[in-house]
């Protein structure tokens, strides 16, 4: 079993653009970004709106693995069913919990609660990826630095327009996940937004219907263009 992620240079990750490399890359943002959260500084208004940043970063990640990655683990390494099935249900809990925080109101002392058990699961799905499925996936792919950086861009591309937002009832599999994924991404960047600093936002009816309308130009160049699958083939 190759190194953990933290333990190898980018030159032994396939390069900056392989996908471990960008993986190494989110995954300490993620980080920065729960311990700003965590310390005392920040009042709750930017709490708030740092829980939201760290909720559309681990979405649109988690999303690109599911759609990208672990598909890709599944078809090269023996192993790869088991081990994905195991972080498949790790972002499963962390969608479960992301529902339920922002269904709490933020002076609930249980609000608190499921925020440290939400950045805990986080924390373990890093640590998952970067010591175990990761180095996984790079020797089922023979350390080839081409088939690195070609997952790499397939899966920064589906990151870029993935959903933002938890979707704890999508499948975390393909096709389920992929089909659901082009429309829901329409909304929840809508969403995004629109939401005012400090809350969950508010629709309209003119934002429905542009998301409606954005939804819908979505699905239609998604299905024009749908090849991510082929990107990482050999
Ligand atoms: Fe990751
Ligand atoms: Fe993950």
């Amino acid at each position: 079993m190759p190194l953990p992620l933290s333990q190898q240079s980018v030159e032994q990750l396939g390069g900056e653009a392989s996908v471990l490399a960008r993986q190494r890359r989110d995954h300490p943002e993620l980080d920065r970004l729960m311990h700003l959260y965590e310390s005392p500084g920040p009042p709750r208004s930017e709490r708030q709106e740092i829980l939201r940043d760290i909720f559309q970063l681990t979405f649109s990640h988690a999303f690109a693995e599911e759609t990208v990655l672990w598909p890709a683990l599944r078809r090269f390494a023996a192993d790869g069913e088991e081990l994905t099935s195991r972080v498949e249900a790790e972002h499963q809990q962390i969608n479960d919990l992301a529902v339920e925080i922002q269904s709490t109101d933020l002076r609930d002392p249980g609000h608190d609660r499921l925020v440290t058990a939400a950045f805990a699961l986080i924390r373990e799905d890093i640590r998952d990826e970067e010591d175990v499925l990761l180095p996984r996936l790079q020797e089922a792919l023979e350390y080839d630095r081409v088939r690195l950086r070609r997952l790499g861009s397939a899966w920064e591309t589906v990151r870029r327009t993935a959903p933002t937002q938890p979707h704890p009832a999508v499948s975390r599999r393909p096709p389920g996940n992929a089909l659901a994924g082009v429309p829901l991404s329409a909304l929840d960047r809508l969403r995004d937004l629109s939401a005012p600093s400090g809350s969950g936002g508010r629709w309209t009816a003119a934002a429905l219907a542009a998301a409606a309308a954005a939804a819908c130009l979505a699905c239609a160049a998604a299905l024009r263009r749908r090849r991510v699958g082929s990107m990482y083939r050999r």
